[in-house]
This record gives structure tokens, sequence and C-alpha cells, in this order.
């Protein structure tokens, strides 16, 4: 495994992997799975209701919690101080650890400064090694950077070849936070696991769509946490540190950025009044 260096010295592995809309009744197979094919990053969050199943799955491994990189969020209906506080008691018991690698805050919305107190009081208490946002679009980033006194490590948005995020990747460079790709592979939207370029690329090097993506985002500095509830492929998606793209072969996968969402902004009224509805 690779890693890359957080603001605060702690070392994250650049590829993890990640399950949103893994069943709970199945993450603990999955994770179980993971682990066994040599995935030692977990990204979670409380409102994929499946912590229960990765704490499971790490405790059952027998493996010593500081070979884990677990990561969990702060959902919005947890926003403010007393109840992020709360949440994150809650998230320590149901992942059944003392501590958790990375805390984000999930999405930029409620009381999100009050939530990041809470944090930055668990970072000092030893809870958490360290801390940072989720979809936080470069206004919000600032914002909430000017302003707090620990800075966001990490901020976790949707990135992929067909969404580079290059114009937030450098806002987040300026302030040392780390960008983390959500839907690598945009779920497959956009025809993803059929793109042309993508394809003749990865036979270049006697690899897949899904390797020459993760590989692209892991050369641009970005950490990726892949999903899937198979076993061979979560086995292929961590297969991407044996080959490197070529600067040529980089600058035409840069070239597929399209500047769309695959799924929805978090600039557009619909989307915030959809997102804080479920928050509330
Ligand atoms: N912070 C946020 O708001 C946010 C939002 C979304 C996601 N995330 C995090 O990011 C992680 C990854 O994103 P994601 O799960 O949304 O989507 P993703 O990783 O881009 O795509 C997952 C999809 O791709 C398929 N797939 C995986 N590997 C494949 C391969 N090698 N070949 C062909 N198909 C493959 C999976 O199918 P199978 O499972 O059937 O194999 C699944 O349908 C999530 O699990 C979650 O941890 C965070």
């Amino acid at each position: 495994m690779e890693y890359i260096t957080l603001a605060n010295g702690v070392k994250m592995p650049l590829l993890g992997y990640g399950v949103y809309q893994v069943d709970p009744a199945e993450c603990e197979r999955c994770v179980t799975d993971a682990i066994a094919v040599g995935y030692r990053s977990i990204d979670t969050a409380q409102a994929y209701h499946n912590e229960e199943g990765v704490g499971n799955a790490v405790r059952k491994s027998g493996l010593p919690r500081e070979d884990f990189f677990l990561t969990t969020k702060v959902w919005i209906s947890n926003g403010g101080y007393e109840k992020a506080k709360a949440s994150i008691d809650e998230s320590l018991a149901k992942l059944q650890t003392d501590y958790i690698d990375l805390l984000l805050i999930h999405q930029p919305f409620n009381d999100y400064y009050g939530t990041w107190r809470a944090m930055e009081e668990a970072y000092k208490a030893g809870k958490l090694r360290a801390i940072g946002v989720s979809n936080f679009y470069p206004d919000r980033l600032i914002d909430l950077c000017q302003f707090s006194e620990i800075k966001p490590m990490v901020n976790q948005v949707e990135t992929h070849a067909l969404f580079q995020q290059a114009a937030a990747h450098e806002v987040m460079a300026k302030y040392g936070v780390v960008h983390e790709s959500w839907g690598p592979f945009a779920e497959g939207r956009k025809d993803f696991f059929t793109n042309p370029t993508l394809q003749a690329i990865g036979a270049k090097y006697g690899k897949s769509v899904a390797q020459t993506a993760l590989r692209f985002l892991i050369q641009s500095d970005v950490v990726v946490i892949p999903k899937s509830t198979h076993k061979e492929r979560m086995v292929e998606n961590l297969d991407v540190f044996d080959f490197q793209l070529s600067q040529e072969d980089m600058v035409a996968i840069r070239a597929l950025d399209d500047g769309q969402s695959a799924f929805f902004s978090h600039y557009d009224p619909a989307t915030v009044e959809f997102l804080t509805s479920l928050g509330r």
C-alpha cells in the first residue's frame, strides 16, 4: 500500500474500500472479504447504517486495530455541537473501537460549525486521529478553513475521470487539505466502464477500465475508496500499484473531464432541499 501524509502527520492509505449502498446485512461479509484480499482502509458513514458491520468485520479479523484506517461521517441530522458530540460516541460504539482514524462532516449543511467544534474537541481528546469534511465545495471549504482552529485535513468529494474537480483540487492543495474521491467510477454512470479512452489506455498496460481510472486518480494525488460487493472486483480494484500511467496517457485522461457531476450539484437549490430534508 502507498500512503499520503495528512497535515497533522497521520499517514492515510491512498486506496481503501467504501461501503455506501452495501446492505447492513451484507456489510460484515463484504468487509471481511475486503480485509482478506488486503484492504485496511474502510470508509463508512452514519447515514449508511452499516458501521456495526464494519466494526464486526474488523474485530473478527483478529488483526491489530492499528493496522486499520477507519473513516466514518457525521450525518446532517447530527449537526450542531451537542448532537455531533453524542453521535461521535455512538459511532465509536458501533465501530467497536476507542478511536476513529478519520471523521468527516458528511454534508455542508445544518450547524456544521457546531459539528466541527465537537470534532475538534474529540480530536484533542484522542478519539479521532484526523478530522475533515465531505462535499464541501471551494466556497464552504475556504470559509471553514479561515475560521476554524484546526483546519480540515481531508475533503471527500465526487471525483472521477469524467468529473475531475481540478479547480477544487487547487483550492484544497492551497489549504493543505487532502483530496479524497467518492464515486471513483461514477457508480458506472456516463457509460463509465465502456469509456473507449479508458479502455484503450488500460489495454496498453494490461489493466481494466476500473484499474486505469483508479490509477489516474492516485497519480493525481487523490485518495480513492472504490466500492464493490464482489470479491474478484475487490482484488481487481486493489491491484493498481504495479504500473504507472505515462504523462501522455495522463493528459489524454485529463481531456475526458466534462465538468459535469454524474449525480447532482451542491449549488442546486433542489438538491440542497432534498439533502437537508433527509437530515431534518
Ligand atoms: N461522502 C459522500 O457523500 C459519498 C457519496 C458516495 C460515495 N461515497 C463513498 O465512496 C465510495 C465509492 O463510491 P460509490 O460506492 O458511490 O461508487 P463507485 O465506487 O464509483 O462505484 C461502485 C459501483 O461500481 C461497481 N464496480 C466496482 N468495481 C468494479 C469493477 N472493477 N468493474 C466493474 N464494476 C465495478 C460496483 O458494483 P458491485 O458492487 O456490484 O461490484 C458498484 O455498482 C462509497 O462506497 C462511499 O464509501 C461517499
